[in-house]
C-alpha cells in the first residue's frame, strides 16, 4: 500500500495543524495534491482511504472532493498532461482545433493516455489565462497563444526531455 515517506508525512501533520481539532478536513485539498504527487500522478481508491485516514474523516468524503475538482486525476495519467482550455475565450480562438490536432497526432482522445504513457491529453475550464488564448497548461507552466506549430515543438520537446531522462 502506498505510504508517505517521512518527510511528506511530517509536510501533511504541519498542513493538519494548520486547523482547529476536528478541522482537519479543510486539509484535504493540499493533502490530496501531495498524494498525487507523491504516487504517480494521480489517486487511486486505495490512496484517498489512506487520506481519508490521516485525516480522520470518511471515504467518501474524499472521493467527493477528489471526483469534483479536474485537477485530480482519478486514473493514471502520463509523463506529460496537456490540459488545453476549452472555455469561451479559448473556443473562440480556436482550443477546438488545438484539442482536435493534438488528439490526431498522438492517436488518443481527451481523457487518454498514449500507450508509450508518454501523453495524456486533457481539457480544461478557464485556466484564468484567457488573454493568451488558446493555451493549455502542462505541468507546472502554461503554453500559451498555441498553434499547430507549437503543438508540435511542444510534442518534440517532450519526447526529447523523456529521452535524456531514461
Ligand atoms: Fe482559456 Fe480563460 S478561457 S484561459
Amino acid at each position: 500500500m502506498n505510504k508517505f515517506s517521512e518527510e511528506k508525512l511530517a509536510k501533511v501533520k504541519e498542513i493538519i495543524s494548520h486547523y482547529p481539532e476536528g478541522k482537519q478536513k479543510s486539509a484535504l485539498l493540499p493533502v490530496l495534491h501531495i498524494a498525487q504527487d507523491s504516487f504517480g500522478g494521480w489517486l487511486s481508491a486505495e490512496t484517498m482511504d489512506y487520506v481519508a485516514e490521516l485525516l480522520q474523516i470518511t471515504p467518501i468524503e474524499v472521493y467527493e472532493v477528489a471526483t469534483f475538482y479536474s485537477m485530480y486525476n482519478l486514473k493514471p495519467v502520463g509523463k506529460y498532461m496537456f490540459e488545453v482550455c476549452q472555455t469561451g475565450p479559448c473556443m473562440l480562438n480556436g482550443s477546438d482545433n488545438i484539442i482536435a490536432y493534438i488528439g490526431e497526432k498522438l492517436g488518443i482522445k481527451p481523457g487518454e493516455t498514449t500507450a508509450d504513457g508518454l501523453f495524456t491529453l486533457k481539457t480544461a475550464e478557464c485556466l484564468g489565462a484567457c488573454g493568451y488564448a488558446p493555451m493549455m497548461q502542462l505541468g507546472k507552466h502554461y503554453r500559451e497563444h498555441l498553434t499547430k506549430e507549437k503543438v508540435d515543438s511542444i510534442i518534440e520537446e517532450c519526447r526529447k526531455n523523456a529521452e535524456a531522462n531514461n
